[in-house]
Parts: C-alpha cells; structure tokens; sequence
C-alpha cells in the first residue's frame, strides 16, 4: 500500500494533506524519513511515526476508553465536553466522509465512569450492542442509602421499569460494602442501572455513584487513568465476547 493511502485510512487528513505530510519529511518508517508519497509498504503491522508521534497501522480500530465524569458520549454534546476530544484527531477521522471516525459502543451517562469500547467497524459495534448478544457489563454503584439484602433479591428477581411492563433482572448482585454493590446488567436500556436501584427504594449516588469495571470478560485496567485511551488487543477482543472480531 502506498504511505499516502496509509496516512489516509488511518486519520491523517485528505490523501493531498497525507502527501503533503511524507514531502515535507514528517512520516518516518523504521528511524528513516520517507519523502515519497507513493512508496509501497506493508501496511499490517507497520509502526510509523508522523510529526514525532508513533502510530501503528490498523485496518480496523478498536479502542478502550476509560471515561471520566463530566464527559458526554455524544458527537454533539449538549452541555458537557464530548468524550471523541479525548481522543486523537486521526483516531476521530478515519476513513473520512460523514461516518468518519470511532463510535461509541453504547453510552454511558455524563456522570458515569468506567470501560467505554469504541471501534469503527459497524459489525462490531452492532453486535456488541445488539440485546441479542447478551454481553455482560459490570457497574460498582455506590447507593444514597445502605443496601440491604432484600434489595440485593429485589434487583435479582426482576424489577419493573417505568417503560415496559416486562420485568428487568440483574444476571449478578453482590453487595460490596454498606452502601455499594456489584451488578452486572446484560441488556443496556436508558439509565437502566440508576433507574433499577431506584425501583427497589435506593439511589445512586450523583457524584462518584456509577463506575462500569467490565464488558464480558474485559476489565478496566488499573493502570488505565480516568481520560486515557488504548488500543484493543486480540486477547482483548477474545475477552469481550468469547471470538475474534
Ligand atoms: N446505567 C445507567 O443508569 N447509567 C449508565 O451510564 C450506564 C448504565
């Protein structure tokens, strides 16, 4: 593949800003200036630097975010930073035209902290969310009140939501504290955590209340601060959901 294509799948602007990068000396391959646009590499695998800033080539882009609070999962945020400024402008671009870029897998509310997926592959995206799919996700939620064990079964047995008669169940709920638990939800309805502790009598805390720790066997690394990023890694993807994307 010739570098200005690689430049170009990968984020770097359109292919005459992407030449314009490779003529002007910015892209290094291996320690080594490239100067010609054209020249044929190998795109899998390939480590390249633009500007100073390492890159490696991927065909698809799958990333983990740990979300921060006070982010909002949309493009077009209504009152809070969008959580894609956290991400790098070539990561927010690729592939150009109007779908450009990384989605979201899902959302989590501005408050909420924790594992967020973003990929650009479709298929991906709409098998992670579909409700088909069962993935689990696991929330540490910190209560306004003491949970007690009755609401433990409550959330276990199913509870009614405001918008559908058919009761919701948590697949797992483990009291973890006084005022925390442990619940792992396998579909995603709208604030479905904030409004189950609601149904059975509690509440979540506003601040620091809501934290997604995992998404199928993936668990937010601990060395993952609040606001990084990184790239999937096929264990990764393995873990997610049990086989390769
Ligand atoms: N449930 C909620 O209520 N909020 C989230 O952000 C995620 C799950």
């Amino acid at each position: 593949m010739q570098l200005q294509d690689i430049l170009f799948s990968q984020g770097f602007g359109t292919r005459r800003v992407c030449a314009g990068l490779v003529q002007q000396g910015h892209v290094a391959v291996d320690g080594k200036t490239i100067d010609d646009p054209t020249e044929e590499l190998e795109a899998t695998g390939l480590q390249f630097v633009v500007q100073g800033t390492p890159w490696e080539y991927h065909e698809k882009a799958y990333l983990m975010l740990h979300k921060p609070a006070g982010y909002e999962c949309s493009q077009k945020p209504s009152t809070y930073p969008s959580i894609y400024t956290l991400l790098p402008a070539p990561i927010r671009q690729r592939g150009g035209g109007a779908a450009a870029g990384v989605q979201a897998v899902g959302r989590l509310d501005q408050d909420t902290t924790g594992l967020l997926l973003l990929s650009d592959d479709g298929k991906f995206i709409h098998r992670m969310s579909s409700p088909k799919h069962h993935v689990p996700k696991v929330y540490e939620v910190r209560a306004k009140h003491p949970v007690d064990d009755k609401q433990v079964q409550k959330l276990l047995s199913g509870v009614v939501l405001d918008d559908d008669p058919k009761p919701v169940k948590a697949a797992a709920c483990e009291k973890t504290g006084d005022n925390t638990l442990s619940l792992t939800l396998t579909e995603g309805k709208y604030h479905q955590v904030k409004r189950m502790i609601a149904a059975v009598g509690n509440r979540v805390e506003e601040v620091a209340g809501l934290h997604r720790s995992r998404i199928g066997d993936l668990q937010l690394p601990g060395d993952l601060k609040p606001g990084g990023w990184r790239w999937l890694t096929a264990q990764d993807l393995l873990d997610i959901a049990g086989k390769k994307a």
